[in-house]
């Protein structure tokens, strides 16, 4: 490859629920989500790309936020129901042998030994393919599930996530790399001396350890994070090894990725070490005219449909937008959730947010795979580096094909994205280019 490849992930929106369940295209039995088969042929599709990781999105709880009711929530299924990520991702493990496996857990709503235990485990399984997107929660709901009145305030939660991940790696790392002998002969199993309590207390969390099962593979699983507020960076520079970006222009894009990397500088680490990659969304087909006609089509949809878009919105801002005028701009709102978000709406219309709310201003990513191919690549040159992440809220089989099958052939005809993987883990992987 003439020049530095860069990295596909796929980010499996609204997590381990229905898909496509009301259009087209969901499959013979879009009633079939519970089953994990829809996710498996995802996770195949990746690795046959080459695809870095899938990370599986998850929240706890069924929202309320918008009018103050879950009836919109329930009725089109918006950002709920949600089965368990974990239970998901080792069915992912299971049916393939490179790809990373991102799974979702909150800080909030794990104890920091048993999150230890879980990631552990899902590392040996995958034979170090594992990952944890850390999330520190954001809806009221999702905290008062688990006994709250409220989230705690936004800088404070990552505040504890500090604290939080400083145990967790005590943790993994609390029996030495060595430290199982399985020596038949003298029978010995592990060496005592090599496996060590943490006695950790902090100001919110306290454990003993030693963790109950030894170091996995990687040591400790990939960090993935995706808040980008100011305090949000700050945490990703210290602890992430791979950040979700979400960007509306590639300028933006360039100047959040060049702040991470700073930060890293400043935190005393390798920027080379982090992977920032942002969403997208593009829209692949044979011509031009008809991906245009499905974009339309998708447009239509969200516009026939704004409350399910507000009452999405209201869930990650913890603000009810039923609250405000469609076609008034938005002040400047304050949220306890997703501050980046809620900071990209000011200024602009709730129809205009719901309609193109996950579109780039400035790049057309919606042609054939050519066409989508070469922007994309011009979009790293721009931005610098490190990649993308897919999502299609509305998760088909057709689609997965069109990117895996359509849209990587031609980046990789180009040049710009691995043809195989170079290695067995999943950070070898991350950070081989
Ligand atoms: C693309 C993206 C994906 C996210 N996925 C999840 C998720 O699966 N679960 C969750 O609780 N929070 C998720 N978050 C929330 C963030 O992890 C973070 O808590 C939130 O954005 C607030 O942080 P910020 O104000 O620093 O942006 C996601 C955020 C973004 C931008």
């Amino acid at each position: 490859m003439a020049r530095k490849p860069f990295h596909l992930a796929w980010f499996i929106s609204r997590g381990f629920g229905p898909k496509a369940w009301r259009l087209p295209w969901g499959g013979p039995n879009p009633k079939g989500w519970t089953s994990p088969d829809l996710f498996v042929d995802l996770s195949r599709a990746l690795e046959r790309a080459a695809f870095d990781y899938v990370m599986i999105e998850d929240s706890s709880n069924i929202p309320y936020t918008y009018q103050n009711s879950h009836d919109i929530y329930l009725r089109y299924a918006v950002d709920s129901p949600k089965l368990d990520p974990a239970v998901l991702a080792s069915f992912l493990i299971q049916a393939t042998r490179r790809l990373g496996v991102v799974t979702t857990l909150s800080t909030t709503e794990y104890h920091p030994f048993q999150l230890a235990r879980l990631t552990n485990t899902l590392d040996h399984v995958s034979h170090g393919r594992a990952g944890w997107n850390l999330v520190t929660g954001s809806n009221d709901g999702g905290a008062q599930n688990f006994g709250l009145d409220r989230q705690y305030p936004h800088d404070q939660r990552y505040d504890m996530a500090d604290e939080y991940v400083d145990l967790v790696t005590r943790l993994w790392e609390s029996w030495d790399a060595d430290a199982v002998v399985m020596d038949q002969q003298n029978e010995i199993f592990a060496d005592p001396s090599k496996v060590h309590p943490v006695h950790f207390e902090g100001q919110y969390f306290r454990s003993r350890g030693p963790l109950g099962a030894p170091r996995s593979p990687q040591g400790r699983p990939v960090i993935c994070q995706a808040g980008g507020s100011p305090r949000g960076r700050q945490f990703a520079a210290r602890w992430a090894e791979t950040v979700i970006g979400t960007a509306r222009s590639v300028a933006s894009m360039k100047a959040f990725r060049d702040d991470i990397r700073a930060k890293a500088r400043e935190a005393g680490r390798d920027p080379d070490s982090i992977k920032v990659l942002f969403l997208i969304t593009p829209i692949v087909d044979e011509s031009r005219e008809n991906a245009e006609m499905r974009r339309r089509a998708q447009l239509e949809d969200a516009s026939r449909h704004l409350d399910v878009h507000l009452a999405s919105l209201s869930r990650t801002s913890g603000i009810d937008f039923s609250k405000f005028d469609l076609d008034e701009p938005l002040p400047e709102l304050k949220s306890n959730g997703h501050q980046t978000l809620v900071a990209q709406y000011s200024g602009r219309t709730l129809r205009e947010i719901s309609g193109t709310g996950k579109m780039l201003s400035d790049v057309n990513l919606v042609g054939t795979a050519q066409d989508v191919a070469a922007r994309l690549s011009e979009v790293v040159d721009e931005v610098g580096g490190d990649g993308f992440l897919l999502m299609d809220p509305d998760l088909t089989r057709r689609y997965i094909a069109e990117i895996t099958d359509g849209l990587v052939p031609e980046l990789q005809r180009l040049g710009v994205v691995r043809t195989q993987y170079e290695h067995e883990q999943f950070r070898d992987n991350l950070m081989a280019f």
